[in-house]
Order: C-alpha cells, then structure tokens, then sequence
C-alpha cells in the first residue's frame, strides 16, 4: 500500500508559545520558505489570539491556517470557550484530539466526537490527533486505543474521510516533546493500520487516507518518517518554532512527494 497520491501536509503546531508579534514574524518566515516547497500543504496552527493577524500576513500565499481547538457547542454560555463560526472566518483546518487536550485538559473521546460534527458542519477541515501512552504501548494495547478512538470520533454517518478533507495525525503520547519516537518502521505499521481501518470504515482505498506523524519530529529524523509509503507528512510542536528546523522538514516532505512520483 502506498499513499503516493496525496500531497504531503507539514503543520505547525505552535501550543502556547509566541507573542503576537513573534508569530506574526514566524508565520512570515515560514512563507517565505514554503515558496520552496510547491507539492505539500503547510497548515499553521497559532494560539487562539493570533489567528487574524497571522491570517493578515498569510495573505493570499499558500500557506494555511488553523485553530488548536473549539468548542462543540455553536454557540452559548462557555466562558473562554470559542466556537466553530468564531475561526471559520479565518480558518481552513482546526485540530482535534491533540493528547494535551485529551490527557491535560481531560477531553473525552465523546466529546472530540462532538467536536467533529460540529467542525464538519462548519466546514472545516480537521486534523485528528490520535495516539496510544507509553503504558498502553506496554500492554500492546496501541492498535485497539487507536481503533477505540477512531471509531468514537469518526461517525459512520459521517459523509466521507477525504471529501471531507480529514487528516489523522499518529502522535504517540509518549513520543511528544520527549525526543523520543518510535522507529519509522513502527509508525509506518501502525500508519498503514490507521489507513486501513479509514478504508474499512468509509469504503474507500487506503491510499486515499491521509495520515501524518507526528511527536519529537526534528530536521534530523523527518525524512525517516515522511517517505513512509502510509505517512504523508508531519504534525510538528518544538520544531516548528524554529524556521530553519521547520523549513528542513518541509523540504523532506517535498522531497518525499518527488521521490514517490518516480516511477
Ligand atoms: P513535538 O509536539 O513535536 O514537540 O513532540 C508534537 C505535537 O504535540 O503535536
């Protein structure tokens, strides 16, 4: 199985890092270097408060943006909450189900479920983090807590994975921010698992589900994960925040689509 087809996705995933004005400067610096990198979708996910401006200096390059997280709710009494039609405006993609959100924040499988419905409606695009802890990868349990969070998130009815524009990104708790990662051989098997399970679920090809890595993604070991044949590109947190590491990593993610098209 190969996902040779489909643009490779670089996301940035910022977290609460940055002012304003910080992001504003990286968010110009990372079009400036996306110019270089024509066959993959950048996505930049600020924090909350940067999102309009940062959406001023996108302008009309390529690069798009989205939201960390929302509400489920359209709209209502959720103090410091904000809604789909909030970053609709601005926003291509939100991300969904990130760990931190799961394990910090204590979002539940059914509520990221409801999160996307009401993203889906809204017309966004979703990144859909799923990954398995470190204990959990003890007891082998990784295959079956993805599928659960899967199947949980993803309703049946849902019209379809890739009209949608839905991308799933494998991000093993344990490898976030630890400089730890799997090898690219285990997020490659567990990539094409993801894929398969899509497939079965929406009736589509493997092929056709996007699925990204991410967790301790760095300029040394990016290219190791993106030209896996079921991994099409990358969720980034620290390294995103650095424009040299960021840009290296979009390189090998423009690499990985040339080196595919060969015959
Ligand atoms: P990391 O974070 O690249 O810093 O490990 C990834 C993420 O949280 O999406």
């Amino acid at each position: 199985m190969t996902a040779a087809g489909l643009r490779p996705v670089v996301a940035a995933n910022w977290k609460m890092h940055t002012t304003v004005e910080e992001g504003c400067l990286l968010a110009r610096d990372v079009c400036e270097r996306a110019d270089k990198h024509p066959d993959i979708d950048v996505v930049l996910f600020p924090p909350f408060v940067h999102l309009w401006p940062v959406a001023d200096m996108l302008g009309a390059t390529d690069v798009e943006l989205g939201a960390q997280n929302m509400h489920w709710e359209t709209s209502g009494a959720f103090t410091g909450e904000i809604s789909a039609s909030m970053i609709a405006p601005v926003c291509r993609y939100v991300l969904l189900g990130h760990s931190e959100r799961r394990h910090v924040f204590h979002e539940t499988d059914d509520m990221i479920a409801r999160k996307v419905r009401t993203a889906v409606a809204a017309g966004l695009r979703i990144m859909l983090a799923i990954g398995e802890t470190e204990q959990e990868r003890r007891n082998g349990e990784t295959i079956a807590v993805l599928t659960r969070q899967l199947s949980t998130a993803l309703p049946v009815d849902l019209p379809s994975l890739t009209q949608e524009g839905i991308v799933i990104a494998y991000e093993p708790v344990w490898a976030i921010g630890t400089g730890v990662t799997p090898t690219p051989d285990d997020a490659e098997r567990v990539s094409a698992a993801i894929s398969l399970w899509c497939a079965d679920r929406f009736a589509c090809q493997p092929e056709a589900v996007k699925v990204v890595y991410g967790g301790s993604v760095t300029a040394e070991n990016a290219v190791s994960f993106v030209r896996q044949p079921s991994i099409s590109g990358a969720l980034v947190g620290g390294a995103s925040l650095r424009i040299d590491e960021f840009d290296a990593i979009m390189h090998a993610a423009q690499e990985s689509r040339t080196l595919r098209e060969v015959p």
